[in-house]
C-alpha cells in the first residue's frame, strides 16, 4: 500500500496530476514543484501538448526523478497500472477531462464517457493500490443559475444545461459516496470560477485547439489580430452594463489553491466542496476595457445576441476558501490581462510554431 501520509515533508510525497500538461494542471505542476513535491503527470494529449511538459520542467528546474510524465489516457487500465506501480502516489489532483461546454451538447456520449467512466478507472486503479486522497477539478457550473450571489458552498446545486457541467456535477456524487461508504477516501472538490491569465513567464498559458470558446482567450486573439472582433453575447442582462458578469481568476491563483488543498487534506479528512474565486465580478465590458489596456490599443467588439444557456451574473463567495485553506487569490485584472497578452504575443500560435 502507497497511501502514506501526506504530512511528510514534501519531497517525500509524490502528487499525480492527471491533465497536467493542460491549462491549470500546468500552472499546478509549476507550483507543486515550486513547493518540493513530485510531481507525475498522466496525460493523453489530447487537448494540450508534450511543449507544456517541457516548459513545465524548464520553470521548475525538475530533474528526471521529480517530474515524470506519462502519455496516457485515464480510460487506459493497463497504463494507469503501470502507472501506479512504479510511482507510490500520495494523492491525485485530477484535472483531465474534456471541458467545452458546447461540445458537450453535440458530443454527450464523449463527455460522459472520458469525464465519468474514465474518472471511474482512474479511481478504481487507485484504489487497489491503497491511494484515496483525491482533489477534484470541479466549477461553479454545478451552481447553475445561482440562487445566491456571491455565490456560497451553501448554495443549492442546479442541474446542468449541458453534458459538461453535468459530469462535473456527477463526480462530486461520485466523489461524495466514494467517502460516505469509505471514510479512507479524502475528496475536496474545487469549485473553479473562470480561469484567466497565464504563468508572468509568458512560457505557459492557454492554448485552445479551435476558435475560442471563452472570452479572454478569444479577446487575446483579437489583440493579436488573429481574430477580428470579438462579439458580447447580449448587452440586455440585469447587470451594471447589461453585459454578463463573472468572477475571473488568475491561473497561478488557482495553481496555489491545489497546493493548499493538498496541505488541507494532509490535516483533515472527509468530503468537502470549496470555492475557488476571486469574490469580485466583471462585466465583459470591463474585461475588454481591462484587455486593451494592458495591449494598449482598442479591441474591437460588436454587441450580439445572448448565447443560449448564459446565465446574468456569477462570483464567488471566498471565505471558505480562506477560512479551511488559508488561502485567496492576491492577482489583480491588470496582472491577469497582462500576463495573458505576454503569453499570447510570446506563443501566437500557442505550443505550436506555426498557424494550424
Ligand atoms: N462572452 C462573450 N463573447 C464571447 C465569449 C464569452 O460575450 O465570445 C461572455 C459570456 O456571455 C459570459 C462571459 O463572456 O458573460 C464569460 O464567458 P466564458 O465563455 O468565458 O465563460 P462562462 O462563464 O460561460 O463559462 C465558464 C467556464 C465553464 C463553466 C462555466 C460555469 O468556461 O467551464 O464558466 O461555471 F462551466
Amino acid at each position: 500500500m502507497s497511501n502514506k501520509s501526506l504530512a511528510l515533508p514534501h519531497n517525500e510525497l509524490t502528487i499525480l496530476v492527471t491533465g497536467g500538461a493542460g491549462f491549470i494542471g500546468s500552472h499546478t505542476c509549476i507550483e507543486l514543484l515550486g513547493q518540493n513535491y513530485n510531481v507525475v503527470i498522466v496525460d493523453d494529449l489530447s487537448n494540450s501538448s508534450k511543449i507544456a511538459v517541457e516548459r513545465i520542467r524548464e520553470l521548475s528546474g525538475a530533474d528526471e526523478n521529480q517530474l515524470v510524465f506519462y502519455e496516457c489516457n485515464i480510460l487506459d487500465r493497463e497504463g494507469l497500472e503501470t502507472v501506479f506501480s512504479k510511482h507510490a502516489i500520495d494523492a491525485i489532483i485530477h484535472f483531465a477531462g474534456f471541458k467545452a461546454v458546447g461540445e458537450s451538447t453535440q458530443k454527450p456520449l464523449e463527455y460522459y464517457w472520458n469525464n465519468v467512466a474514465g474518472s471511474l478507472v482512474l479511481f478504481d486503479v487507485a484504489r487497489n493500490h491503497g491511494v484515496k486522497n483525491v482533489i477534484f477539478s470541479s466549477s461553479a457550473t454545478v451552481y447553475g443559475d445561482p440562487e445566491m450571489i456571491p455565490i456560497t458552498e451553501e448554495c443549492p446545486l442546479h442541474e446542468a444545461t449541458n453534458p459538461y457541467g453535468e459530469t462535473k456535477a456527477m463526480m462530486e456524487r461520485i466523489l461524495t459516496d466514494f467517502y460516505r461508504a469509505d471514510s479512507e477516501w479524502n475528496v475536496v472538490l474545487l469549485r473553479y470560477f473562470n480561469p484567466i491569465g497565464a504563468h508572468e513567464s509568458g512560457r505557459i498559458g492557454e492554448d485552445p485547439k479551435d476558435i475560442p470558446n471563452n472570452l479572454l482567450p478569444y479577446v487575446a486573439q483579437v489583440a493579436v489580430g488573429k481574430l477580428e472582433r470579438i462579439g458580447v453575447f447580449g448587452n440586455d442582462y440585469p447587470t451594471k452594463d447589461g453585459t454578463g458578469v463573472r468572477d475571473y481568476i488568475h491561473v497561478v491563483d488557482l495553481a496555489t489553491g491545489h497546493v493548499a488543498a493538498i496541505k488541507y487534506a494532509a490535516a483533515h479528512s472527509g468530503s468537502i466542496a470549496i470555492n475557488l474565486g476571486t469574490g469580485v465580478g466583471y462585466s465583459v465590458l470591463d474585461m475588454i476595457s481591462a484587455f486593451s489596456r494592458a495591449v494598449g490599443k482598442e479591441i474591437p467588439y460588436t454587441i450580439d445576441a445572448r448565447r443560449p444557456g448564459d446565465i446574468a451574473e456569477c462570483y464567488a463567495d471566498p471565505k471558505l476558501a480562506y477560512d479551511l485553506l488559508g488561502w485567496k487569490a492576491v492577482h489583480t485584472l491588470d496582472d491577469m490581462c497582462a500576463d495573458s497578452w505576454r503569453w499570447q504575443q510570446q506563443n501566437p500560435y500557442g505550443y505550436s510554431d506555426k498557424e494550424a
